[in-house]
């Protein structure tokens, strides 16, 4: 294993992901019935600012930490915040909750979590990490086969995400391949997907598959933090959502343009929303 997340907790492409993921979540709690949420790529759950990755890498200085004491922040950012603060109780920034737990932390008593991570170390942190949440449970398995294996859920509402690596170069065919499947299985769930923008190619391939299965309601919502021709590598990230337009739409056209602006790393920073149809 290669990927470790603690040297991009907190970062543009964290803050993109789990802004519209607490957004998302904030929507789908304000129906009743039970919500089951698989989080297939969870990572540990936790990360420690102050350590050795963080401090290293130093990119949640350009990501969260530009932002988090923002007093003009779009109100649809605030769940993203409220479960940043939650993991620093004494107020700063030391800390910064994986996805896992601030789903964990947000999830009500009739709702459940399954968050699965393939490598051991960071399943058994994670599972250390979730062991105070009765409704969430972790796996150590493959997140792609759990898409598979456990939708629909017996709960029939449901929010997927998905939060690969990419250190693979099938990632992204890997990725439609479960999507699909998964979809297949359950056309009314909500997913959400996270991707690096650095290969068109592999993210344009992505969208023609979205758009070939028949999904009606597919949308990717796009932070380049700088101007993507102007040099090779990684120029931002993206989320691609299928059935979560009805929230996301309006939560990220106040969140995208907002961090476009406040985490550019260079000139030609911008947001984008995109519908993948099939036409
Ligand atoms: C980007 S990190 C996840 C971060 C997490 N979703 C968050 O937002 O806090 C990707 C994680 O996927 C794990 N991983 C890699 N391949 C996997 C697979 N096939 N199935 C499940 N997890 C995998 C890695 O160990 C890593 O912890």
């Amino acid at each position: 294993m290669n990927y470790l997340h603690g040297f991009h907790a907190g970062n543009h492409a964290d803050v993109l992901k789990h802004a519209g993921l607490m957004a998302l979540l904030a929507y789908l709690k304000t129906k009743e019935k039970p919500l089951f949420v698989l989080d297939s790529h969870g990572g540990r759950g936790g990360y420690d600012l102050s350590g050795d990755q963080s401090q290293r890498s130093g990119e949640y200085r350009h990501g969260i930490a530009r932002i988090i004491e923002a007093s003009d922040a779009p109100a649809a950012l605030q769940p993203y915040f409220a479960a940043v603060r939650a993991d620093n109780p004494g107020g700063g920034l030391s800390r910064y909750p994986g996805s896992p737990l601030m789903i964990a932390r947000a999830l009500r008593p009739q709702d459940r979590l399954i968050a699965c991570d393939l490598h051991s170390d960071e399943a058994a942190h994670l599972a250390d990490v979730l062991r105070p949440y009765r409704k969430a449970r972790v796996e150590a398995r493959d997140g792609y086969g759990a898409v598979k294996a456990l939708l629909p859920p017996p709960e029939r509402r449901g929010l997927i995400l998905i939060d690969p690596p990419f250190e693979k170069k099938t990632e992204f065919a890997d990725l439609a391949t479960a999507l699909r499947a998964g979809w297949k299985r359950f056309p009314a769930g909500v997913y959400l997907v996270w991707y690096p923008l650095k290969d068109r190619e592999a993210v344009s391939g992505l969208m023609r598959d979205i758009a070939e299965a028949g999904i009606a309601d597919a949308v990717t919502y796009e932070l380049f933090v700088r101007d993507p021709d102007a040099a090779p590598g990684m120029a931002g990230s993206g989320l691609l959502a299928i059935n979560a337009s009805f929230a996301l739409d309006p939560a990220m056209a106040a969140i995208g343009p907002f961090l476009a602006e406040r985490l550019a790393q260079g000139a030609g920073a911008f947001f984008k929303a995109t519908r993948i149809t099939g036409e």
